[in-house]
C-alpha cells in the first residue's frame, strides 16, 4: 500500500505549518540572535527599531510572564538571553510586526554591544576546564584492566566525528493565537507536542490545560524538532499572550541553520585488545561529546552512545566513558540515531585500525566478533533473536561480495588514478526510549454512526509514513476500507502527555495503543453482532465491511452494526493506553533490559575515488535488513533509502565549519553540502531477511526510522580502502566526515 500522503505531497496540497490560513490581524515575529558566541550584553537599544512603522513590540526576557527557562532535561537554558550570551545565534529578543519583512527589518535596527569572551568550541578543551553539562557516565562489563595482559594484540587510536545539520525541508516554526478566557491555541512544527505545551506553560506562567498544541505533519524533523521546536513555539505563544493577537514565527533557513543545535560532534580515544584468532577480548573508549551551550537532549544522547558503543559485536570486557561537554555552540540535539552512530563509528574505527595493523581484511575481524544468541550486552540485557551473523553472511552470499572484492582488486591493479574500495557495516540498534518511562502512548478512536472511523494518537507524521501504518492497522482490524479511516492531527487536547515521536518507536508505541483501543471496540461490537445474528461473539468476524459468523456472511453490514450498537447505547469511543512491558534500566548499576528488541542488518558499500581530484562516487549500497514482518514494505524501504543516504552524507560530504570565534561558517546550502540526486548511490539494493518479527513490535513489524542511518558509516571505510590502494604511505585515520578535500590530502600525504 502506498503512503496515504503521497498524492497530497506531489500535488502540493498537503498542509504544513506555513500553509495554515492565518487569521485577520496576524502579526509576525523575527528573532534577534547573538552575534558573539560568548560574552556579556553591555548595551541594548531598541529605540530605532520601535520607530519603524508596523512594529508592535520588541519582546525580551524582561517581558516573560512566567519563567525564562526552556531546558527539558536540565534547567539550564533561557528562552531569551538576559545579560550573558553563550552561543552565536542565541535568541535575545523577538520583534513583532505587521509583516515578516518589517519584523526582520526591526531586528536589524536593534543595537547591541557585547563584551566578548573567548569561546570554547572543542569538547576536549571543555572537559579539561571542567565544563561539563552533567557528570560523566561509564558502562562496563568484565574487567579490561585484567584482560590487557591476556591480549595478543593491542591497538590504540583517536577518532574525530563532525556534527550534522538536520536540513528538514520545513524550517522551525509556530503559529499561536489566543482564543478566549486565557486559552491559547498553538500550531507548531514539532516532534513533541507535549514538550511544546509544557514549555509554553512554564514560560507564560499558565497551566497546561489552557494550552492546546496541534500538529498536522512536519516537513521533516529527523530529531531536530524533538526538543528545539519548543523554544520557538514559546516565543510565538508569549507574543500572542502578551499582545492578545495571533502571532506567527517561521524561521528563515539562514536563522534556522545558525540558531539551532545539530548532531553532536564527538572526539574519542580507544584501546582494543585481540586474541591470536582476532577475537576482541577488551575494548576501552572515552568519548567527548560536544554538547553546546545547554544540555538540551545531550544527557539522553550520551546514554545511547554508551548503549551502542560496542556496535554489533560481543565484547566480554569493556569500559566506556562519555563526557558531555559544555561548549559555546548552539545546544546540540537529537538526530537520527541519537548518539548511536558516534558510538558505532568508534568501534568500527578500532576494528579498522586493528585490521590495518595486522594486515587482514576488516571483515574478518568484524565477522569473528558478531553478536550471538544469548550474548550479554555490556548493559546487562541478554541478546535474543539475534540474526546479525545471518545478515552478514547473507549479504556476502547474495551480493557475491567476495567476487566484488576481487573485481575491485583487479580494477585497482589496472587503474592508476581511479581506485575502488569496499566496506561492510554490521548493524545492531536497540528499540525503545532508553528512559523507560517515556515508553508509553495513547490512542483515541471514535467510530461514527456511518461506520467511518477517526483515530488520534500521540504520534507525529514527519514523512516516515506512520499515519499510513496506523490507518492500515485500523482498516485491517476492523475489516473496513482505508477510505473509512481518518488519522487526525496530533493534538494535546485529544491525546495528552505524549512522548515525542522519536527513538524510532512512534509506530510501535502508538500503533500498540491503537491495537488496544480497537480490540476493546471490536469486543463490544462483536457482542452486539452476536445478539443481532443469534450467534456467539467468538464466531463473529468483520470482513470487507460485513459481519461474518463462522466464516459465513450474515447479511449484516458493518454500517448497520455500528448504527445498531449506537441505538443500543454502546460506547463507540475508546482510549487505548500502551506501556512497553519487560523493559527496565537501573542507572545506579548501569544494567538492565532497556530495549524491547534490537534491529539487525548489514550493508556493503562500494565506492570509486578519483585520485586526481579527491572526489568519489558511491557505486553500490547492498543491504540485508531485518524488517521483521513489515507492515508496509514500500514505506520501510523508503525509510532505508532515506536513512542510508543521510548516513552517507554524515560520513562523507556534510561538514559543519565554525571559525575560532564559534561562528558557523557553513550556514547556507552553498557552503554546507548534502547528498543530492547525483551523489546518491548508483545502485541501492535492500533485501529483507525473512524473520517472524518480535512480539513487541506492532504487528511484528520492526521499527525502521533510525537504524539504517548507520549503514552510511561503511562509506567512510570504503573510501579509506580506496585511498589505501593508491597511497601506500597513508596511515588510516579516523576523522569523519571524509570530504573530498580530506581525501585529496590523504591520497598524497605521508
Ligand atoms: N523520515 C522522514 N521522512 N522524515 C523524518 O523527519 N525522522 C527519523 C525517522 N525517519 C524522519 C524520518 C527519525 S530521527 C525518527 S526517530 C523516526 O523517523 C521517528 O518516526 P517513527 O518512530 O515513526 O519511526
Ligand atoms: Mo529521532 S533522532 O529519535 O527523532
Amino acid at each position: 500500500m502506498k503512503n496515504i500522503d503521497s498524492i497530497g505531497h506531489v500535488t502540493g496540497k498537503s498542509v504544513y505549518l506555513d500553509d495554515i490560513p492565518t487569521l485577520r490581524g496576524t502579526l509576525h515575529a523575527s528573532i534577534l540572535g547573538s552575534t558573539v558566541a560568548s560574552g556579556k550584553i553591555v548595551r541594548f537599544d531598541t529605540s530605532k527599531a520601535l520607530e519603524l512603522e508596523g512594529v508592535e513590540r520588541i519582546i525580551t526576557y524582561n517581558d516573560i510572564t512566567g519563567e525564562n527557562q526552556i531546558g527539558g532535561i536540565i534547567e539550564d537554558e533561557p528562552l531569551f538571553a538576559d545579560h550573558e550570551v553563550h552561543f552565536h545565534g542565541q535568541p535575545i529578543a523577538i520583534a513583532v510586526a505587521t509583516s515578516e519583512f518589517i519584523a526582520r527589518k526591526a531586528v536589524s535596527l536593534i543595537e547591541v554591544e557585547y563584551e566578548e569572551h573567548t569561546p570554547v568550541v572543542n569538547p576536549r578543551e571543555a572537559q579539561q576546564k571542567g565544563l561539563l553539562l552533567i557528570p560523566p557516565r561509564t558502562f562496563k562489563m568484565g574487567s579490561v584492566d585484567e584482560t590487557w595482559a591476556k591480549c595478543k594484540y593491542i591497538f590504540e587510536g583517536s577518532v574525530e566525528m563532525g556534527g550534522q545539520e538536520h536540513l528538514y525541508i520545513e524550517t522551525q516554526g509556530s503559529y499561536a493565537y489566543p482564543i478566549e478566557n486565557g486559552y491559547i491555541k498553538v500550531h507548531s512544527s514539532t516532534q513533541g507536542p507535549t514538550a511544546v505545551q509544557k514549555t509554553i506553560s512554564r514560560v507564560l506562567g499558565i497551566p497546561m490545560h489552557l494550552i492546546e498544541v496541534d500538529v498536522v505533519r512536519l516537513g521533516g524533523g529527523f530529531g531536530g524538532k524533538e526538543d528545539q521546536a519548543s523554544g520557538f513555539a514559546a516565543m510565538a505563544a508569549l507574543a500572542a499572550h502578551i499582545l492578545q493577537k495571533p502571532v506567527k514565527l517561521v524561521l528563515p533557513r539562514h536563522d534556522d541553520m545558525r540558531m539551532t543545535g545539530k548532531r553532536h560532534p564527538y572526539s574519542a580515544d580507544f584501546r582494543i585488545g585481540l586474541s591470536a584468532d582476532y577475537k576482541i577480548l577488551a575494548y576501552q573508549t572515552t568519548l567527548y561529546q560536544n554538547g553546546g551551550a545547554a544540555a538540551d537532549l545531550s544527557p539522553a544522547i550520551m546514554e545511547r552512545t554508551l548503549f551502542h558503543s560496542t556496535g554489533a559485536y560481543f565484547i566480554p570486557n569493556t569500559q566506556v566513558t562519555v563526557y558531555s561537554c559544555k561548549t559555546n555552540l548552539p545546544p546540540n540535539t537529537a538526530f537520527r540515531g541519537f548518539g548511536g552512530p558516534q558510538g558505532m563509528f568508534v568501534i568500527e574505527s578500532a576494528i579498522a585500525k586493528a585490521a590495518n595493523e595486522l594486515g587482514v581484511p576488516t571483515t574478518s575481524i568484524q565477522e569473528a566478533n558478531l553478536l550471538k544468541e544469548k550474548d550479554e550486552f555490556q548493559y546487562g540485557q541478554i541478546a535474543e533473536n539475534v540474526n546479525i551473523g545471518e545478515c552478514f553472511r547473507t549479504a556476502s552470499d547474495k551480493y557475491e561480495l567476495k567476487k566484488l572484492q576481487s573485481d575491485i582488486d583487479n580494477f585497482n591493479s589496472q587503474n592508476k588514478y581511479q581506485k575502488r574500495g569496499l566496506a561492510l557495516m554490521p548493524l545492531c540498534f536497540g528499540i525503545s526510549f532508553t528512559n523507560t518511562s517515556m515508553n508509553q502512548a495513547r490512542a483515541l478512536v471514535h467510530i461514527y454512526q456511518d461506520g467511518s472511523v477517526s483515530v488520534s494518537t500521540g504520534v507525529i507524521e514527519m514523512g516516515q509514513g506512520v499515519n499510513t501504518k496506523l490507518a492500515q492497522i485500523a482498516s485491517q482490524m476492523l475489516g473496513i476500507g482505508i477510505d473509512k479511516v481518518k488519522i487526525h492531527s496530533t493534538n494535546t487536547s485529544r491525546v495528552a502527555n505524549t512522548s515525542p515521536t522519536a527513538a524510532s518507536s512512534g509506530a510501535d508505541l502508538n500503533g500498540n495503543a491503537l491495537v488496544i483501543a480497537l480490540k476493546a471496540l471490536i469486543a463490544r461490537l462483536k457482542d452486539v453482532a452476536a445478539e443481532i445474528t443469534g450467534s456467539k461473539a467468538e464466531q463473529i468476524e468483520f470482513v470487507n465491511e460485513e459481519v461474518t459468523a463462522n466464516g459465513k456472511s450474515t447479511g449484516l453490514s458493518w454500517k448497520k452494526l455500528v448504527q445498531t450498537a449506537h441505538f443500543k447505547r454502546v460506547c463507540l469511543t475508546e482510549n487505548g493506553h500502551y506501556a512497553t512491558p519487560t523493559i527496565f534500566f537501573d542507572k545506579t548499576k548501569e544494567k538492565g533490559h532497556p530495549f524491547a528488541y534490537h534491529v539487525y542488518g548489514t550493508a556493503a558499500i562500494a565506492v570509486t575515488v578519483d585520485c586526481i581530484r579527491g572526489t568519489y562516487v558511491i557505486d553500490d549500497v547492498l543491504i540485508i535488513h531485518d524488517f521483521g514482518n513489515s507492515i508496509n514494505p514500500t514505506i520501510d524501504l523508503g525509510q532505508v533509502e532515506g536513512a542510508v543516504v543521510q548516513g552517507i552524507g554524515w560520513a562523507t560530504l556534510e561538514e559543519l565549519a565554525y571559525n575560532e570565534k564559534g561562528k558557523l561558517l557553513s550556514n547556507s546550502l552553498s557552503t554546507y553540502k548534502v547528498p543530492d540526486i547525483y551523489f546518491a548511490p548508483k545502485t541501492l539494493k535492500c533485501e529483507a531477511l525473512n524473520t517472524k518479527g518480535p512480539e513487541l513490535a506492532v504487528f511484528k513489524s520492526k521499527a525502521v526510522g533510525e537504524p539504517p542511518f548507520m549503514y552510511g558509516i561503511a562509506a567512510y571505510f570504503a573510501i579509506q580502502n580506496a585511498i589505501k590502494s593508491f597511497n601506500a604511505n597513508y596511515k588510516p585515520d579516523f576523522d569523519l566526515p571524509m570530504t573530498p578535500e580530506k581525501v585529496l590530502m590523504r591520497l598524497y600525504g605521508g
